[in-house]
C-alpha cells in the first residue's frame, strides 16, 4: 500500500489488581503517552498497550476478603484502573486484562507452541514462596522472609511444568550481542548480561496450588504461572495467534520499572524463541519515584496519588514534572514541594506567562494580528538561531529517551525569549512608525519561538499546548504538526489571534500542597470523615453536612475496629512550612508515637506537654506536608470554622495506654 504509515507498538507493564495505580505506574503510563504523541508527529501509526495482571492468589485472596467472585473482583479493579488512565488523559489503545478470552486463548497457543518445540516438561518443585510477589524465593530455608518485601515466605510443593530456560543462555547472550540496544540503559543491559552468563535455571510456569489462573488444556488443575501469563498479554494485545494480520509483532518497545527488567529481557525474549515467534525490539527500565527514599507502598502510609495532583495543577503539570525532575533511568524523589516549585516556576512563570503576555502585545498593538516581521537585528536573528538549535536538540534528545534534558532545551528557549523581551522592551516603545515596525518584529520572533518550542513540547503537555496552539490562532490540531517539518521561520503573519486561554494559574506553594495533600487522603480514606485535630481539610463547603444523607448505623464489631486509648503528650512542636499543624510524640502506654494534628492555630505546642488526649491508635499511618502521622487525636470540631477542642481527661486520673471503648 503507498503511503502506509510505519508502526510503532510500545507497552506499559500490565498492572497488579490488588491496588489502585499511584505515582509510580503512572510514571510508566505518561512516558509511554508522551512517547506514543511523539511517535504520532514524526509519520507513526501507534499502538499503546496497557492493562491488568488479574491472575493469582493475592487476587483469590483480596476477593475473598471483598466477599465477592474473584471475576467481579478483578473486572471492578480493571474498570477503576481503565478510568483513571482515561480521567488522566493517558488511554490505552489496547487495554488487555490477563482475564478477557483473547488473551487465555494466546497463552494457551504460546505454551502449546512450546511444548511442540520440545521446550516444556513437568517436574516437581518444592521451594519457599513469596506468595505477595507471586514468586519462589531462590535459595531461601523455611522461615526465612521474602528478601524482596519481607514478608514470611511458605514452604510448597507441587507438580509444574517447566519452560527449559537454560537451554536459552548462549541463545540469549548471541541474541543480546547482536541488538547491543535490546536492553536499556547500559546498566541494566550489563547486569543481566551477567545474570544470564551465570547460568540460568528451568523455570516453573504452571501452578497447581493456585486455582484463579489459565487453565492448562486438559491438564486441570494446572493453570499458568504469572510471569508466563502476564508477559504474553503483550502479544494478546495486538492478534494473538493472528498478530501478523495487524502488523504490530514484534514489539518496538517495552517500557518497564527497574524491578521487573528480568522478566521482560530474559524469561520473555526466550519464551517467545521457543514458539519460533519474532522477539520485542527494545526493553526500557526506567528507575523507580522514592518518597523519601523509600519505596512506596500503603502500608508505609507514604503512596502519591495521581487525581488529586491532577484535580490541582493539571495534569499537564503533573506530566512536566516526571519527565523534568529525574533523568529517565534513574531513581527519584517525590516530593510535592518541588511539584509545586516547578509549577511555578517553568509553567506558570515560563511558559504560561510568555504565552499570555505575547498575546496581550499583540492584541493591544496590532488589534489581534500576528505581525509581519520588519526588518531584523541581530539580537532577533540571536535568539531565532537559538530556537532553531532547540528544534534540533530537542528532538535528538527525545528520541534518546533523554526527557528531562529535551525539555531543559526548550526551557532554555523560552527563557532566552523572556530575556529578550526584557532586553528589547516593546511595551516602552512608542507609536511612530520606526517603533511599530520594530514592535512588529519583536512579537513576529517571540510568537515564532512560542510557537517552535509549543510543538516540541506537545507530546509531555498536550492541554496546554493545545491551548497554546488556539491562542497563536493557528490551524488545525497541535498534535497534527508533523515534528519533521518543524523548521524556523513557518510563522504566517496576519494570523488572527484565538480566544485568551487560561494557562497555569500561579498558585501559593503551601495552600496547593495542603489541598493536594487533603484530597489524597480523603482517597485513601474513602470512608473516613475528614478529621479535624489530624487534617483540616482546606476545602470544606459549608452545608456540606447538611446535604449528606443520614449516616449509617453500625454494629458494635465495627466500633471495636477503632483502636482509641489515652495518650499523653510528652513533646509539640510547630511545623516549618504548615501554620497548622503541630508535630507532637504521644505516649500511648506501649510506645511513644509521633503524631501531626491541626490544631496549631488554637493551642500553643508549650502548653499541651503532659496533657492527656484520646488517641486512634490503629489508623494506617500517613505523611502530612511530609511529616509521617502514626496515628489521630481526636477532637471535637466546634463552631462554623470547626475549631478543634481535644478530647480528654480533666476530671479523673486515668492510666496512659487504657482502652477507650
Ligand atoms: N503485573 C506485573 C507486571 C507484568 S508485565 C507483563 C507488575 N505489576 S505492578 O502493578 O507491580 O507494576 C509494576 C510497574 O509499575 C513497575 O514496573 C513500574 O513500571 C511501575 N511502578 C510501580 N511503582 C513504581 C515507582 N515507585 N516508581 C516508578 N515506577 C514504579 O509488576
Amino acid at each position: 500500500m503507498p503511503n502506509e504509515k510505519p508502526k510503532f507498538y510500545l507497552t506499559t507493564p500490565i498492572y497488579y489488581t490488588n491496588g489502585l495505580p499511584h505515582i509510580g505506574h503512572t510514571y510508566t503510563t505518561v512516558i509511554a503517552d508522551a512517547i506514543r504523541r511523539y511517535k504520532r508527529m514524526r509519520g507513526y501509526e501507534v499502538v499503546m498497550t496497557t492493562g491488568t495482571d488479574e491472575h493469582g492468589v493475592n487476587v483469590e485472596r483480596a476477593a475473598q476478603k471483598a466477599g465477592i467472585p474473584e471475576s467481579e473482583y478483578v473486572a471492578r479493579m480493571a474498570v477503576a484502573w481503565k478510568a483513571l488512565w482515561d480521567e488522566l488523559g493517558i488511554p490505552a489503545d489496547e487495554f488487555i486484562r490477563t482475564t478477557d478470552i483473547r488473551h487465555v486463548r494466546t497463552v494457551q497457543w504460546l505454551f502449546k507452541l512450546c511444548k511442540e518445540n520440545g521446550y516444556v516438561y513437568k517436574g516437581n518443585y518444592t521451594g519457599q514462596y513469596c506468595i505477595y510477589d507471586n514468586a519462589f524465593v531462590t535459595d531461601a530455608k523455611p522461615g526465612d522472609n521474602c528478601p524482596d518485601c519481607g514478608r514470611p515466605t511458605e514452604t510448597v510443593t507441587e507438580e509444574n511444568y517447566y519452560f527449559k530456560l537454560s537451554a536459552f543462555q548462549k541463545p540469549l547472550l548471541d541474541f543480546y550481542k547482536k541488538n547491543p540496544n535490546f536492553i536499556q540503559p547500559e546498566t541494566r543491559k550489563n547486569e543481566i548480561i551477567s545474570f544470564v552468563e551465570g547460568g540460568l535455571k528451568d523455570l516453573s510456569i504452571t501452578r497447581t496450588t493456585v486455582r484463579w489462573g489459565i487453565p492448562v488444556p486438559g491438564e486441570e488443575p494446572h493453570v499458568f504461572y504469572v510471569w508466563f501469563d502476564a508477559l504474553t498479554a503483550y502479544l494478546s494485545a495486538v492478534g494473538g495467534p493472528d498478530y501478523e494480520k495487524r502488523g504490530f509483532w514484534p514489539c518496538d518497545l517495552h517500557l518497564v520499572g527497574k524491578d521487573i527488567i528480568r522478566f521482560h529481557s530474559v524469561y520473555w525474549p526466550a519464551f517467545l524463541m521457543a514458539a519460533m515467534l519474532p522477539v520485542p525490539k527494545q526493553v526500557w527500565a526506567h528507575g523507580w519515584f522514592l518518597m523519601d527514599a523509600s519505596k512506596m507502598s500503603k502500608s508505609k502510609g507514604n503512596v502519591v496519588l495521581p487525581r488529586p495532583i491532577a484535580n490541582m495543577l493539571g495534569m499537564d503539570a503533573m506530566r512536566y514534572f516526571l519527565m523534568r525532575e529525574v533523568v529517565f533511568g534513574q531513581d527519584g524523589n517525590f516530593s510535592y514541594d518541588a511539584l509545586v516549585t516547578r509549577y511555578n516556576s517553568d509553567l506558570a512563570n515560563g511558559l504560561g506567562n510568555l504565552a499570555s503576555r505575547t498575546a496581550a502585545m499583540i492584541e493591544k498593538n496590532f488589534g489581534g494580528k500576528i505581525p509581519k516581521s520588519g526588518p531584523r537585528l541581530p539580537q532577533d536573528d540571536a535568539l531565532a538561531k537559538v530556537a532553531s538549535e532547540a528544534v534540533g536538540e530537542a528532538l535528538d534528545r527525545f528520541e534518546k529517551f533523554e526527557f528531562a534534558r529535551s525539555l531543559e532545551t526548550i526551557w532554555s528557549a523560552i527563557t532566552a525569549a523572556d530575556k529578550y523581551l526584557t532586553s528589547e522592551q516593546p511595551w516602552a516603545m512608542g507609536d511612530s512608525e520606526a517603533d511599530t515596525q520594530r514592535k512588529a518584529t519583536i512579537l513576529w520572533t517571540t510568537t515564532e519561538l512560542l510557537r517552535v518550542v509549543t510543538v516540541l513540547a506537545h507530546p509531555v503537555l498536550p492541554d496546554s499546548t493545545a491551548k497554546v496552539w488556539t491562542l497563536l490562532g493557528q490551524p488545525g490540531r497541535i498534535s497534527a504538526v508533523e515534528l519533521d517539518g518543524l523548521r524556523w521561520g513557518q510563522l504566517v503573519a496576519g494570523v488572527q489571534l484565538g480566544k485568551a486561554q487560561a494557562l497555569f494559574p500561579r498558585v501559593d506553594k503551601q495552600e496547593a500542597i495542603e489541598r493536594i495533600e487533603a484530597m489524597a487522603n480523603e482517597e485513601l480514606n474513602p470512608t473516613q470523615q475528614p478529621a479535624p485535630a489530624a487534617a483540616p481539610a482546606p476545602t470544606a463547603t459549608a452545608g456540606g453536612a447538611a446535604a449528606a444523607p443520614a449516616p449509617e448505623k453500625i454494629g458494635i464489631e465495627d466500633f471495636t475496629k477503632v483502636e482509641m486509648r489515652v495518650g499523653q503528650i510528652k513533646t509539640a512542636e510547630r511545623i516549618v512550612g504548615a501554620d497548622k499543624l503541630l508535630k507532637l510524640t504521644v505516649d500511648i502506654g506501649t510506645e511513644i508515637r509521633q503524631i501531626c494534628a491541626g490544631i496549631a492555630q488554637f493551642y500553643e505546642p508549650e502548653k499541651l506537654i503532659g496533657r492527656k488526649v484520646a488517641v486512634v491508635v490503629n489508623l494506617a499511618p500517613r505523611k502530612l506536608r511530609g511529616v509521617e502521622s502514626n496515628g489521630m487525636i481526636v477532637a471535637a470540631s466546634v463552631g462554623p470554622e470547626g475549631r478543634p477542642v481535644l478530647a480528654g481527661f480533666p476530671d479523673e486520673d486515668v492510666e496512659i495506654g487504657a482502652r477507650l471503648k
